[in-house]
């Protein structure tokens, strides 16, 4: 290979990554939570993040997405330095973590609730609404349009009439999913989305997830715990203990590392 072709090979590698975090600090009074977390989250790919109660899981995706400040290092999102953006700035840059999105109204169908995460929806904008209503039509058309092809892509056109009160637990994070896909989300970050799944179940929901990425390009950051269900559908995983990322790689290999079991025990 050339240099040029190198270097043009290198820079490729550096394009797909979406999301970096570079040396985050966090302090709570004498607590540090996050001691120099650096991830890295690719386009495309299924990342998952593990570790014990109080490890600082939660503190990281906080960060991420801008509910609270590292003291100390950054937040890299498609090349930007996003480290003091707010969050609702964050959802519209496409990084979405999916408790932002309004829970499903239980009353309207799956595609209403879809249509209701739609970004500029006119009848909220008054200026828009004040066109002329052909200018809604057209809206509305194009936006449901939008909305049968992305509940094709979680797997829940079938249900398209349904309404939210009558899904499944893994149907109602897929419709989550779908919700937070219209609002132009491109990057979701989702905290123990199997917690209260049925085993079969979690099964299908991460199936759609995977689907979603390798086909869609969407990114995913996971918070998990039943990795032994999931790991089959996960890229990439980071585990942490103690406010440091403690193993990081292939998920069977993490959850492998003797670091990663004795921190698991308490240790
Ligand atoms: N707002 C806060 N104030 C004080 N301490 C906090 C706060 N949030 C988290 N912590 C502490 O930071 C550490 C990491 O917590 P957290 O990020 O919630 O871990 P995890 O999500 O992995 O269980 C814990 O020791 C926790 O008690
Ligand atoms: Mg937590």
């Amino acid at each position: 290979m050339s240099v040029a072709g190198a270097e043009s090979a290198v820079e490729a590698a550096r394009g797909d990554v979406v999301l970096e975090t570079r040396g985050l600090v966090k302090r709570f009074g004498g607590i540090v939570a996050l001691n120099g977390v650096s991830i890295r989250l690719r386009r495309g790919r299924v990342t998952l993040l593990i570790g014990p109660n109080g490890s600082g899981k939660t503190t990281l995706v906080n960060v991420i997405s801008g509910f609270i400040m590292p003291d100390e290092g950054q937040v890299i999102f498609r090349g930007r330095d996003i480290t003091r953006l707010p969050p609702h700035e964050r959802v519209k840059l496409g990084l979405v973590r999916t408790f932002q999105i309004p829970k499903p109204f239980q009353n309207l169908t799956v595609l209403e609730n879809v249509l209701a995460a739609a970004e500029g929806n006119p009848g909220e904008n008054p200026y828009i609404a004040g066109v002329s209503r052909g200018a809604w039509y057209r809206f509305e058309e194009e936006a449901a349009r939008r909305a049968f092809s992305i509940l094709d892509w979680v797997g829940l056109l079938p249900k398209w009439d349904t309404r939210a009160s009558d899904l499944s637990g893994g149907q109602l994070k897929l419709l989550e999913i779908a919700r937070a896909v219209m609002k132009g989300a491109n990057t979701i970050i989702m905290d123990e989305p199997a917690a209260g799944v049925n085993p079969r179940l979690v099964h299908e929901l991460f199936s759609r997830i995977t689907s979603l990425a390798r086909e869609r390009g969407v990114t995913f950051l996971i918070i998990e715990h039943r990795i032994g269900l999931i790991s089959e559908y996960v890229d990439y995983a980071y585990a942490m203990n103690m406010g440091e990322v403690i193993a990081e790689g292939r998920p069977e290999d993490v959850f492998n590392d003797p670091r990663v079991l004795e921190s698991y025990l308490g240790g």
